[in-house]
């Protein structure tokens, strides 16, 4: 089954064409990367496709139905989620209230639900900070659970968003440079995540500068140049693509 199918998307900067006639689809159960020089537009077909920004033109549709336009919240709601380049904790507020605010629905955030509070939501919260709880403990950051998250390291960061993307219960996780900053051990605790969360059954789409580490990880590889598809295929198939390794060199 396609989970994902973009169709012709294109978005303009003023004169600079950043992504152009953008199409592919991702298949149910897949991971697969998005590669290509700085600048081929690989954010901004993240962006497009999750409607942080608009397109010039293209079609998107996720899970059966067509997504064009719609908000990100609305697509996090049907399953499809993204986590950004540069990571979206909020500094000032806890590590657990990050977890929590990412919760679908969160009560308390205002004065008349404490008020007119019932049990179910009092369940509902109560079950999101349990959930919290567990990816905190998987992603080994429960020990700062109380720290504010803008005490975390770069690379503590990169796991509290990806556990915090967890809280909307993903189909379609969308990881944009997931191991950027990210020292050797810890990106091969992240990698060993996305492989479990994988056999679980989550479809995963990848953007990352890191090679290696991607090409060992993904089913198929998407490359972009110049805001246009470049390639697709296995990555072995892709690492010996003369336009591939051209782009790379002379990018
Ligand atoms: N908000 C923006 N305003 C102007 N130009 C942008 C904006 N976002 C991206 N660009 C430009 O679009 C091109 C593609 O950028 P981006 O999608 O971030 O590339 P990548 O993620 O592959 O490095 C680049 O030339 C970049 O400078
Ligand atoms: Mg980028």
């Amino acid at each position: 089954m396609t989970l994902l199918a973009v169709e012709g998307v294109r978005r303009s900067f003023g004169s600079l064409v950043a992504v152009e006639g953008v199409s592919f689809g991702i298949e149910a159960g897949e991971i697969v990367g998005m590669i290509g020089p700085n600048g081929a537009g690989k954010t901004t077909t993240f962006n497009c496709i999750s409607s942080v920004i608009d397109s010039d033109a293209g079609t998107v549709r996720f899970d059966g139905a067509d997504v064009t336009g719609v908000p990100p919240y609305a697509l996090a709601r049907r399953g499809m989620v993204r986590t950004f380049q540069q990571t979206r904790e909020l500094e000032t507020v806890t590590v657990a209230d990050n977890m929590l605010l990412a919760a679908p629905e969160h009560p308390g955030e205002r004065a008349w639900h404490a008020i007119g509070r019932t049990s179910a939501s009092a369940q509902r919260e109560a079950a999101a900070r349990e959930r919290a709880m567990e990816l905190l403990e998987v992603f080994d950051i429960a020990g700062m659970v109380e720290e504010y998250a803008g005490n975390l390291s770069g690379g503590q960061r990169k796991l509290l968003e990806l556990a915090r993307s967890l809280m909307l219960d993903p189909k379609l996780l969308m990881l944009d440079e997931p191991f950027a900053g990210v020292n050797p051990s810890l990106t091969d605790e992240i990698v060993g995540h996305i492989e479990a969360l994988n056999d679980e059954g989550m479809t995963l789409l990848i953007i990352e500068h890191e090679l290696e580490t991607l090409t060992d990880l993904v089913d198929r590889l998407i490359v972009l140049a110049d805001g246009e598809v470049l390639a697709t295929g296995p990555p072995a198939e892709i690492m010996d693509n003369e336009e591939v390794i051209d782009a790379y060199l002379g990018g």
